[in-house]
């Protein structure tokens, strides 16, 4: 892909304005000097989505969403980062500056013209579904009304080895074969992909028709075909009715992942409009961060029988590292041999609502599994069941909370107790709450803080003892970058400056935090407080470790500097640092 210049894309955010850009999206109303609003990311009554103009970034305090101008276009409007330079670009009149523009718009032509084709094909299959009775009845046998089966733009591809050539002016185009229509055979013979098959299209975010899926009418394998991954089409970011469910998925702040395509269509045929479905794989982690960016609560929907647990299992071991504390992931079993479809069209949407508010939380699941293979009756099959929970708490990374309430549970079932708090070390204090009642931050994290408020500050931080923490080597990255490129003057600059690389969500989350500490927030007593606590954790270090060696093997100067020290020092000053 072009590469588009960093300054430009600095240029270009010094141009606008990021209330005049979220504006277009989100009702914004002034409040103080921020802007506030119902965050359009997740459900809620009460606006907690906030907008900075003076440090042009948003964060919403409910859900943790945050970003720039670019962010937001990228993440509400579902554009692509070059889309949303562009959309920017183009609002304030600026030329998008890529070293292969031409070569950029190119593909993007291309690109439209497979979505065409693909749009081509779903209208033919949607003509060949009214002209055969056979499918029209296949259909009605299975409950559906005309409408659901418009809604979805659902078709039929009629059992003839080149039913699209009547369709198709250029039959022999190679585009139809890439994006999977038509497979080239033998002796160069072509032929339709799908036959005899009543047809899904499946839509990408943005409702263009990326793939299909046919089903088979009657006996037939494979029961569901479905297009090969295409540079359109990759099976496991894209979700079934995503498109057409994304607002009732906002309004009902849930949604429910099922496994088939009949289950989602039946199920808003009944009047449940916020289920989405994978395409014959596992949910990965990259479909549950796209849910989770819709809403907080995600229901998965199982059969009821060995294969459902199993796949139950899997979407648990994806899911663990894309939970968020606040959020919720909830496991439905339905009775053995039932689906979605057959339950919701046998007992109708109130049992199957019951059975969605009824669904086992992740931690419950997480548990009762790991205790079946574990003999809960024995000590040794306690100690084996807290051993065998620890890889799966580690992976809630973005659920401390959550984790931490596991390993409470743990410890109550089974009496082995873990460490789930940090323990406090002989004679020292735990960590002191802050004013606002959370742990003080580490003198890393504020010194983070303090120059994202105040880049030009970077100088005062010349010479900082190595640290192996994540915080240390973050803020290490963040002024090599600031040494390197003196432009960089805001927060939004530097977030900017790391698009697309492993410090971004990071440095992201510290800029949000600058929101919170409001406009007058003055970086130089934490600047230097943080120093200091720093140059103190430093010199203890060093006391511990002359103290720990015998005084004969200190050299004169290191038993100067224990006893200077020692006099000079505080013991049990500072908390440590977590
Ligand atoms: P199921 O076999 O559970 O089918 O496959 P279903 O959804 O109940 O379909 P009906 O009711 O018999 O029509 C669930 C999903 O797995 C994928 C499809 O995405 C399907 O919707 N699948 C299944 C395939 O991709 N290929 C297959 O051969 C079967
Ligand atoms: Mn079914």
């Amino acid at each position: 892909m072009a590469r588009i210049p960093e300054d430009f894309i600095q240029t270009l955010l010094d141009r606008t304005d990021i209330v005049d850009v979220i504006e277009r999206y989100v009702p914004l109303r002034k409040a103080g000097v921020n802007y506030q609003a119902r965050c359009p990311f997740h459900s809620e009554k009460t606006p907690s989505f906030t907008v900075s103009p003076t440090k042009q970034f948003y964060h919403c305090f409910g859900c943790g969403a945050h970003g720039t101008a670019i962010s937001f276009l990228m993440e509400h409007a579902g554009l692509g980062f070059v889309d949303a330079v562009k959309e920017l670009a183009a609002r304030v009149g600026l030329q998008v500056p890529t070293e292969t523009a031409e070569a950029d718009g190119e593909a993007q032509r291309r690109r439209d013209r497979l979505h065409e084709a693909m749009e081509h094909a779903a209208r033919c299959y949607r003509d060949g579904l009214k002209a055969s009775e056979r499918a029209i009845d296949y259909l009605k046998r299975r409950g559906l009304t005309g409408q659901t089966a418009a809604r979805f733009g659902l078709g039929y591809a009629a059992e003839d080895w080149q039913g699209l050539a009547g369709c198709f002016g250029d039959y022999r185009d190679p585009l139809l074969e890439e994006v999977g229509l038509v497979i080239a055979g033998e002796g160069g013979k072509r032929y339709d992909r799908f036959r005899g098959r009543v047809m899904f299209p499946i839509r990408n975010e943005r409702g263009r028709v990326i793939a299909f899926g046919g089903r088979v009418i009657g006996a037939g394998e494979p029961k569901y075909l479905n297009s090969p991954e295409t540079s359109l089409f990759h099976k496991g970011r894209e979700l079934y009715g995503l498109h057409e469910h994304r607002r009732a998925i906002q309004q009902a702040g849930e949604v429910l992942v099922v496994e088939g395509y009949m289950d989602v269509v039946m199920l808003d045929q009944h009047g449940v409009e916020n289920a989405v479905a994978t395409l014959g794989t596992a949910i990965t982690a990259d479909h549950l961060q796209r849910l989770f960016r819709l809403t907080d609560s995600v229901v998965f929907a199982f059969d009821g029988d060995a294969a459902g647990r199993k796949a139950a299992w899997r979407a648990l071991e994806n899911g663990l590292p894309q939970l968020v504390d606040g959020k919720r992931a909830g496991f439905l079993f339905l009775p053995e041999g039932e689906d979605p479809d057959s339950y919701v069209a046998g007992r109708g949407a109130e049992a199957f609502r019951r059975q969605v508010a009824q669904a086992v939380p992740l931690s419950d699941f997480l548990l009762a599994s790991l205790k079946e293979r574990t003999d809960m009756a024995s000590q040794e099959g306690q100690i084996r069941l807290v051993k065998l929970a620890e890889p799966y708490l580690r992976q809630m990374t973005q659920a401390p909370l959550l984790a931490a309430a596991l390993r409470r549970r743990l410890a109550e079932l089974t009496g082995v107790s873990q460490r789930s708090a940090p323990v406090p070390v002989r004679g020292r204090p735990a960590p002191r709450p802050s004013k606002g009642g959370r742990v003080r931050p580490s003198p890393w994290r504020t010194l983070l803080l303090a120059i994202l408020q105040d880049p030009a500050r970077a100088g005062q931080l010349a010479a900082l003892p190595d640290d192996p923490t994540p915080a240390a080597g973050l803020l290490a990255a963040v002024l090599d970058r600031l040494r390197r490129e003196p432009q960089l003057r805001t927060a939004r600059d530097i977030v900017e400056a790391f698009r697309g690389q492993a410090e971004q969500a990071a440095l992201e989350r510290i800029a949000a935090d600058l929101l919170t500490l409001g406009e007058d927030y003055d970086a130089a007593p934490d600047l230097s407080g943080a120093l200091e606590r720093l140059r103190e954790q430093a010199r203890r270090r060093e006391i511990e470790d002359l103290s720990r060696r015998r005084l004969s093997d200190l050299t004169p100067e290191e038993q100067q500097r224990l006893r200077e020290s020692l006099r000079g020092g505080k013991p049990d000053g500072d908390p440590p640092v977590q």
